[in-house]
């Protein structure tokens, strides 16, 4: 039996991965530490019962005072990482929050379980990371591997990359038992509507604009969020501590297909007065975007056996019918609601 520290557990992929362990490992004891920025949400996390294994607590991963405190009273063996700002456009604008949170953030975190933990104790700290740190391919370049050089464009992609290099460096240098998982983009429930996918899948529903940043041309690879949780769980059972591990879908496509492809879906699913195509809106580039993103998940797949569950078509479906039959979910999510229910249930008790 686990204790389990799930940081950014009331995120979109760390809720995602709450609900996939409470369901596969229901012995384990889950801390889910969060601090409840505008992405995370409580009401992710429907469902899963305060108790014997489920803890949440609301917190920073900054707080040095609470980390190591944390790890002594619940006696963590595993951690798994996913709390980080994670939108590439929030940090163009105000990169200092991702410097905080993702590399002193981990630092934290890191020095907690130096600290804690016993050298041959079986213990894991697994860090979530992103296929972004590979820096951006031209269209006939081969896809990243685990071994690519790191040349991050973002202040996302490069505070993730100095946090994968403190996660590196603390294996080599103290031995700590790390593990680091580089995964494409995600898609599918509990996403934050600023993401590519739901925010069009909301407007095209709404019959607004569909802002496409400069000729749509971009490539990402994509892999349905449960597949991403079941490659990490993977990883945990069964890698030798220092590894990295690729996660992707085999999955590539153009923005502009994408968005063709979500107005096509909702088109059937509720028809409109006009192609919902007629609402793409091609607006300003990003600045520094990053052209091509593409996974080499050959390691993943052939020592660990991995593989995606989902193809793209069943997963895109699977996604825009659980937005179509989460509305409220996404309204509270859009309207502010659920920060309300935030302050109500953690801000005023201090939890
Ligand atoms: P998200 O923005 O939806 O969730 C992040 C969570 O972390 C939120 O619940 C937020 O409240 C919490 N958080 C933020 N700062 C915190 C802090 N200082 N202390 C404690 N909690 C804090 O992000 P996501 O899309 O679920 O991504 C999760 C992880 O996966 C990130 O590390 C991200 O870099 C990585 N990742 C994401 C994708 C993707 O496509 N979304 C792909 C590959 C890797
Ligand atoms: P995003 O979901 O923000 O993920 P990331 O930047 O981490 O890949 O964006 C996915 C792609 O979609 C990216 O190339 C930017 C583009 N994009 C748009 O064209 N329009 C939008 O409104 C958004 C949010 C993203």
């Amino acid at each position: 039996m686990k204790t389990i520290l799930i940081t950014g557990g009331a995120g979109f992929i760390g809720s995602n991965f709450v609900h996939h362990w409470r369901k596969h490992h229901p012995e384990d004891r889950i801390i889910n530490l969060d601090a409840l920025t505008y992405a995370g949400n409580p009401e992710n996390l429907t469902g899963i019962e305060e108790g014997a294994n489920y803890r949440f607590v609301h917190g920073d991963i900054c707080d040095n005072e609470l980390i190591p405190k944390l790890f002594e009273e619940e006696k963590i063996d595993t951690v798994v990482h996913f709390a980080a700002e994670s939108h590439v456009d929030r940090s163009i604008s105000g990169p200092e929050a991702f410097i905080k949170t993702n590399v002193h953030g981990t630092f934290n975190l890191l020095e907690a379980a130096r600290n804690t933990w016993a050298n041959d104790s079986g213990c894991r700290f697994l860090h979530v990371s992103t296929d972004e740190v590979y820096g951006s391919l031209e269209a006939d370049d081969p896809a990243f591997t685990e071994t690519t050089p790191f040349a991050p464009n973002s202040p996302y992609s490069a505070s993730k990359a100095a946090s994968d290099h403190l996660v590196r460096a603390y294996f080599h240098t103290y031995g700590l038992p790390v593990l680091t998982t580089n995964c494409s983009n995600n898609y599918g429930p509990y996403q934050f509507p600023e993401k590519l996918i739901p925010l069009v899948f909301i407007n095209a529903l709404e019959g607004k604009p569909l802002p496409v940043y400069g000729d749509g041309k971009q490539i990402r690879d994509w892999l349905h969020v449960a597949d991403h949780c079941r490659g990490i769980d993977a990883v945990l059972q069964n890698s030798h501590p220092g590894e990295t591990w690729n996660i992707g879908g085999c999955n590539e496509w153009t923005n502009i297909d994408i968005v063709r492809l979500i107005c096509r879906h909702l088109d059937e699913l509720r028809p409109a007065d006009r192609p919902r195509e007629e609402l793409i809106t091609h607006v300003t580039d990003r600045p520094g975007h990053d052209r091509r993103y593409a996974i080499d998940a050959g390691k993943i797949m052939r020592e660990l056996g991995w593989k995606p569950e989902y193809t793209f078509e069943t997963g895109i479906q699977q996604t825009l019918a659980w937005y179509l039959e989460n509305q409220t979910w996404w309204e509270r999510v859009r309207d502010g609601e659920y920060r309300k229910f935030i302050r109500q249930q953690y801000e005023e008790l201090a939890i």
